[in-house]
């Protein structure tokens, strides 16, 4: 392989996957998957917006101050608000990448932007000028490339080399190509873009027709070097491109791509995981790649086949993507060591004080459970990847349960405030879930609507834990938690507090409202909407 078999894969899980509703991070979540991601080998983390809110640039910068190995990128753009202020916050990253865009497409043109396409060609070459200024590695994005006319893209996309692009991305913004549409776009740029040989063709798909992946791959094979995606496939709608399917696509098929990424695919499945827990949402079991179900074969027929030869119906192994096979199962007695070891083997990496806490958890699981499987172990790390930040902590809870007439079942909750005084409620409701979130959201003086909730056994057993994932809207924004506990009640209750903290704590929904928009001309949207 010479470097031009080689695929950069960008990371976009902190910027575009968070964007989504539901899945915003706090700070420290977002520097702990970063540093995931850096472990995990991909090429270029885009860390965010940083002129999007306070809390996206505070964010932008930790990562560019902590997290090594990947190259630390922001979006910004193509203003003179947008990019010093993007630049200043990667500063401190020993690899840095501003990622400058402008939409090209009629639609965009006409309606977001009310500019001419003589306006948005100079606005692209001037912002990869400035950029320039602050970076000598500079992506440039055609905002919904896919609906702009051939020739126009091709004339900025000629541009922006010129101007000092290194890395040019071609976004299906709303997810409107197909795999061939995608191949001869790529291979028009390639023939028709002058200095295109110079620098990296990137790809960025959504997925509104379920087609990001099969788009990517097809840039790929056209010859484009870079795919952006996200983990888990996570984004605006129907989300992006997902690294884990994209990656396995290319490795799995290098027959057909010839190319090969850094990943290291055995970390695919704990990163996923780790995501789960941070924006509290389960992987559905038919996840391709990732899901509980993508390596377990049911049918009669699959299974006579996979003990005569595991290749009859399988292309990867699980254990290439980091899913353990162990069927060892640690009880109340399982020392530290056990633990540590059986951590290691699942993919994890916890710091000394990550283990403590998670051994101390462990312990107290034991005691209620008589095994603990691989899944309880991933769902107690998965808890301490969960929000603790605060300033709300469920202190106890208890609920009566009713059926027939002239009861309501009902809930008593303390909590623990900002202040640190504890605060006590109660309230009854249609079951003893909705009592508890009607007075977790009494006690902390929160009006929600509950849009999701769903439970899951985590592993066998009636003993087993049972895992919650919420979403609730407060204040016209979406949140989401997730919580594990061997009483379906109380998982919820943990789903819910996490719920409450991150309203609490975010600062986004009002700078996303009083905030005025610095670029005249541009789209109003300063921090929740897409690009
Ligand atoms: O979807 C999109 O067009 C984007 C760009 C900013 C790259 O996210
Ligand atoms: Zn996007």
């Amino acid at each position: 392989m010479n470097d031009n078999d080689r695929v950069v894969i960008f990371d976009t899980t902190l910027r575009d996957g968070e964007q989504s509703p539901g899945c915003s991070m706090s700070v420290a979540q977002k520097l702990r998957l970063a540093r995931t991601l850096a472990g995990l080998g991909v090429d270029v983390i885009e860390a965010g917006f940083a002129a999007a809110s306070p809390r996206d640039f505070d964010a932008v910068q930790e990562v560019a101050r902590q997290v090594e190995g990947a190259t630390i990128c922001s979006l910004a753009r193509c203003n003179n608000h947008d990019i010093p202020l993007a630049a200043r916050a990667l500063s401190s990253a020993k690899k840095r990448r501003l990622h400058v865009f402008i939409a090209t497409s009629p639609i965009h043109r006409r309606h977001k932007l009310n500019m001419s396409r003589a306006e948005v060609l100079q606005r692209a070459v001037a912002g990869v000028r400035l950029a320039r200024e602050f970076c000598k590695d500079v992506e440039f994005s055609a905002e919904d490339a896919i609906r702009t006319e051939p020739e126009f893209l091709a004339e900025v996309m000629s541009a922006v080399i010129e101007a000092g692009a290194t890395t040019i991305n071609v976004p299906d913004t709303v997810g409107y190509t197909t795999p061939d549409e995608m191949h001869r776009i790529i291979s028009t740029l390639r023939e028709q873009v002058s200095g295109i040989e110079q620098v990296v063709i990137s790809t960025h798909c959504h997925n509104d027709l379920g087609m990001a992946v099969a788009n990517s791959l097809a840039a790929v094979a056209a010859g484009a070097r870079q795919v952006e995606c996200t983990i888990n496939g996570i984004g605006e709608r129907a989300g992006n491109c997902a690294l884990e399917e994209v990656v396995m696509g290319l490795k799995t098929r290098s027959d057909l791509f010839g190319v090969s990424t850094a990943i290291d695919t055995r970390k695919l499945y704990p990163a996923s995981r780790q995501l789960a827990a941070i924006i509290g949402s389960f992987v559905p079991a038919n996840k391709a790649i990732v899901g509980d179900n993508a390596f377990a074969h049911e049918a009669g027929i699959h299974q006579h086949g996979m003990l005569a030869n595991r290749e009859t119906y399988e292309i990867m192994r699980p254990e290439d993507v980091g899913i353990s096979r162990s069927t060892l199962v640690l009880g109340k007695h399982s020392g530290r060591h056990a633990l540590a070891d059986r951590v290691r083997e699942l993919g994890f990496e916890l710091a000394e004080t990550e283990l403590e806490q998670l051994f101390v958890r462990f312990k107290d699981l034991a005691d209620r459970k008589r095994q603990v499987f691989d899944a309880d172990i991933e769902a107690l790390i998965a808890g301490g990847q969960g929000d603790r930040a605060g300033p709300w902590q469920l202190v106890g809870l208890q609920t009566t349960s009713s059926m027939g007439q002239g009861q309501l079942p009902s809930a008593a909750v303390a909590l623990r405030g900002p202040d640190g005084q504890s605060v006590t409620e109660a309230a009854t409701g249609d079951g003893p879930v909705d009592a508890v979130l009607k007075a977790m959201a009494r006690a902390t003086g929160t009006e929600f609507e509950l849009i999701s909730m769903r439970v899951r056994s985590v592993s066998e057993g009636e003993d087993a834990q049972g895992e919650a994932a919420l979403t609730a809207r407060i204040d016209g924004t979406q949140y989401s938690g997730r919580g594990v506990d061997t009483d379906i009640v109380a998982a919820c209750a943990k789903a819910f507090i996490e719920i409450l903290n991150r309203a609490s704590r975010n600062p986004r929904a009002d700078v996303t409202r009083s905030s005025p928009d610095p670029v005249a001309h541009e789209a109003p949207r300063v921090a929740t909407a897409h690009p």
